[in-house]
């Protein structure tokens, strides 16, 4: 096999497996990529855990539970799958920390309120909907069988989301700007999930190429743009971006200029929670050195007892 043929299956629509052949350019690619969207799912679960004590109810608080544990597998599935590609868990998780590996730009914003369980379940996960779905069909076959599981379980992260911000945008006019404020606050962050402009994305050539990604950035994060915004009129929310509007020829909604300097330093580490973020990682993850040690021991032992 060689680059040509590696092309020629990729462009018939064959999943690559563990054990094919792959170009080294490709399967760091993926590496990149999957354990990326495995390091968003497990920083994800920080800004969301901080409110499960907090919850208004107890039915919220059972909700809010699921959901993060829920973050915790889709983390757990994607760094499995990118453990098939030939590199470990340990290493991956020292990339983290010694920043050599980005996480969502999202999950470096704090959450200050409840409504803000709202607008994550509803926006982020809105967001990680449209591109999760798209990479269902990516090329790389544990991947693209992660996302099918994964995309199960977001409809209801998404859902619950959109229902507590339902609920609070048709309460006491201090729980509908509570509400709002929460949207003011992610919105823009939401949509600067999805990447830099296709113009800005040094990726993204090669990622469609071999369909790694099977849809662009700008074209994902038009889609979420549409997607969501008839769900804010619905609820009496306003989307905090003055220039928001239909564009019958286009079929879309044109929308306002975003922060690129504040997408690039979040991303490069400036963000209003980044460190914390990463040092809250390194702590449960030296905290939790003698459960991964325990596993280990239990699984040696189990071997011998099989040989
Ligand atoms: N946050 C942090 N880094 C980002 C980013 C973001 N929002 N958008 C882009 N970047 C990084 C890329 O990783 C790349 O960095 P690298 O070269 O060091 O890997 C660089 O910026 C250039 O961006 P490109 O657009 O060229 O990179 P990609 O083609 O990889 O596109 C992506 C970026 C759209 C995030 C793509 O990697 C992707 O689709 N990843 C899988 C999905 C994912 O990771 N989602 C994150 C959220 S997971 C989530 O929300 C869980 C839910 O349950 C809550």
């Amino acid at each position: 096999m060689n680059d040509i043929k590696f092309q020629e299956r990729i462009d018939a629509e064959k999943k690559i497996e563990p054990k094919d052949w792959m170009p080294d350019a490709y399967r760091k690619h993926l590496i990149r990529q999957i354990s990326q969207h495995a390091h968003s799912e497990i920083i994800g679960m920080q800004p969301e855990g901080n409110w499960i004590t907090r919850a208004p109810s107890l039915r919220a608080k059972m909700i809010l539970l699921a959901k993060v544990q829920d973050e915790a597998g889709h983390g757990l599935y994607l760094y499995s799958a990118c453990e098939t590609l030939g590199i470990s868990r340990e290493e991956l998780v020292q990339q983290l920390h010694e920043g050599k590996a980005k996480y969502s730009s999202i999950f470096n914003y704090p959450t200050l309120s409840w409504a803000d369980m709202g607008a994550v379940g509803w926006l982020v996960d809105g967001a990680a909907i449209v591109n999760q779905v798209s990479l269902q069909r990516t090329s790389y076959g544990p991947y693209s069988r992660g996302m099918v599981k994964i995309c199960k379980e977001e409809s209801f992260h998404q859902r619950q989301g959109y229902e507590i911000m339902a609920e609070m945008a048709k309460g006491t006019p201090e729980q509908k700007a509570m509400a709002q404020d929460a949207l003011n606050r992610f919105w823009w962050p939401s949509i600067m999930m999805f990447g830099p402009q296709d113009s800005d994305s040094p990726r993204t050539g090669n990622a469609m190429k071999w369909k790694i990604k099977r849809q662009t950035n700008d074209a994902l994060r038009q889609d979420f743009i549409d997607k969501t915004v008839g769900q804010a009129e619905v609820i009496g929310l306003t989307i905090p971006d003055p220039d928001l509007k239909w564009n019958e020829e286009r079929q879309s909604y044109d929308f306002g200029e975003m922060d690129w300097d504040e997408f690039w330093s979040v991303v490069n580490g400036n963000g209003p929670c980044n460190k914390q973020r990463l040092a809250h990682h390194k702590k449960a993850h030296d905290e939790g050195e003698w459960v991964r040690n325990a596993a280990k021991a239990y699984a040696k032992k189990q071997e011998l007892v099989a040989n």
